[in-house]
């Protein structure tokens, strides 16, 4: 089957990889008929992470059930199923406690795990033809059949219900303010997902104007830190006060006005943009290891957060992958009922072959180059 394949820094490839395959009798193969390219995978490609050479990348992954483990009760063939981007077993404390994210079982010394990602457990990802799903029937959501909402569905597996995770952590209620920094497809979802939860205002900071129309599109007031001081503009959009609530969707990758890389950047706006007692959500990534971090401490994951104002502004903070089996399934009822419509941050949907060219455009951020989809149609060999 093909595959996309990390080479090197910003070189993918689509290859012929060994077929996915039932591994152990819980598991599922699904044949995909959409994965999406994220942020996450950026950091890879770019060379920032310690992701080697080989790895297949993908966890954003959707598609209809093709074979089916002699231990899995619920899914059945010709499901068609999305599933989320954490790999999780569903029996341990962290799952039982919702906390998927971290579950303690799929990536042994490590708390949790995910396709198609460096750290996170030897699980291929699905920019492929097929791929297989462990822990099958906890793993797999299952779908209206046909092809509607497909684009939509698609987002259940990373960005829609990390954007409501952030949301959650920041704990943002009815009739509240709330900053999100980065309009990139996660800080949009964040911020549709604080509009969902009732936000009465939403200010949403990025440099890229085609970014910041979307957010305009979708009635949340756009910020372009280049222009001014980011905070200060916020502040003088809430009486000086700043806002309730505030959202990471950025990163260390973060940049500067100037443009050059300030991994804390983001950390240190939200703690002088959030009033005195607010929550922070911070789903942006930050690593332990960045070999192309600006500094030696930066290198191994040690940023300079300002603690002195975050504690006495007495603010919260929660981080982390994202819990997706704790929303997908509601956010998929809304997607049905037609109260929920993510989509609009899908930009492209481009054939597998063409990843190499879509990576490439997509991580130099070209205008218009919001969201990515790829579309396998290959099969497997027969048997
Ligand atoms: N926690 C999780 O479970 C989870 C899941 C998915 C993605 N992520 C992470 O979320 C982050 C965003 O993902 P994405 O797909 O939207 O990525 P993206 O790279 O498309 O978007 C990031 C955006 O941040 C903007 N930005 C850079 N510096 C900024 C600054 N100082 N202030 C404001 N905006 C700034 C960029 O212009 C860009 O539009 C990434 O770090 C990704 O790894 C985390
Ligand atoms: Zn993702
Ligand atoms: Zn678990």
């Amino acid at each position: 089957m093909k595959a996309v394949v990390y080479r090197e820094p910003f070189s993918v490839q689509v290859e012929d990889v060994p077929d996915a395959r039932l591994e152990d009798p819980t598991d599922v193969v699904v044949k995909i008929t959409t994965s999406c390219i994220c942020g996450s995978d950026l950091h890879m490609y770019e060379g920032r992470t310690g992701a080697e050479p080989g790895i297949v990348f993908g966890h954003e992954n959707m598609g209809i059930v093709e074979e089916v483990g002699s231990g899995v009760a619920r899914i059945r063939k010709g499901d068609r199923v999305v599933m989320p981007f954490n790999v999780a077993c569903g029996f341990c404390k962290n799952c039982l406690a919702g906390k998927t994210g971290f579950c303690l079982t799929v990536n042994k010394g490590f708390a949790g795990g995910a396709y198609g990602y460096v750290s996170m457990g030897p699980y291929r990802g699905g920019q492929a033809d097929y791929l297989r799903v462990p822990f099958a029937d906890f793993n797999c959501l299952k779908l209206p059949p046909g092809q509607e909402h497909e684009d939509d569905f698609a987002l259940l597996a990373d960005i829609f219900p990390t954007g409501y995770h952030a949301a959650e952590l920041a704990q943002v209620s009815p009739g509240e303010t709330v900053c999100v920094f980065g309009a990139g497809p996660v800080g949009l979802m964040a911020a549709y997902s604080s509009m969902l939860r009732g936000a009465s205002e939403v200010f949403v900071v990025d440099r890229q104007p085609d970014r910041l129309r979307l957010v305009e599109q979708m009635g949340a007031t756009p910020i372009d830190y280049t222009k001014s001081d980011a905070v200060t503009q916020i502040k003088n959009h809430t009486g000086g006060e700043g806002t309730d609530k505030g959202i990471d969707a950025v990163g260390y990758q973060a940049t500067a006005p100037e443009g050059e890389e300030q991994p804390a950047i983001v950390l240190n706006s939200l703690i002088d943009a959030v009033r005195p007692t607010g929550a922070l959500g911070v789903v942006g990534l930050y690593v332990p290891s960045d070999p192309g971090g600006p500094s030696e401490a930066a290198r191994n994951g040690q940023l300079l957060f300002n603690t002195g104002r975050f504690f006495e502004k007495g603010l919260r903070m929660g981080t982390g992958q994202a819990n997706v089996k704790a929303y997908n399934r509601q956010l998929r009822d809304m997607i049905i009922a037609g109260r929920a419509t993510p989509s609009f941050v899908v930009s492209h949907r481009v054939p597998l072959e063409q990843a190499p060219d879509a990576y490439r455009r997509f991580d130099n951020r070209e205008e218009g180059w919001t969201k990515v989809l790829l579309t396998p149609g290959g099969e497997r060999a027969a048997s």
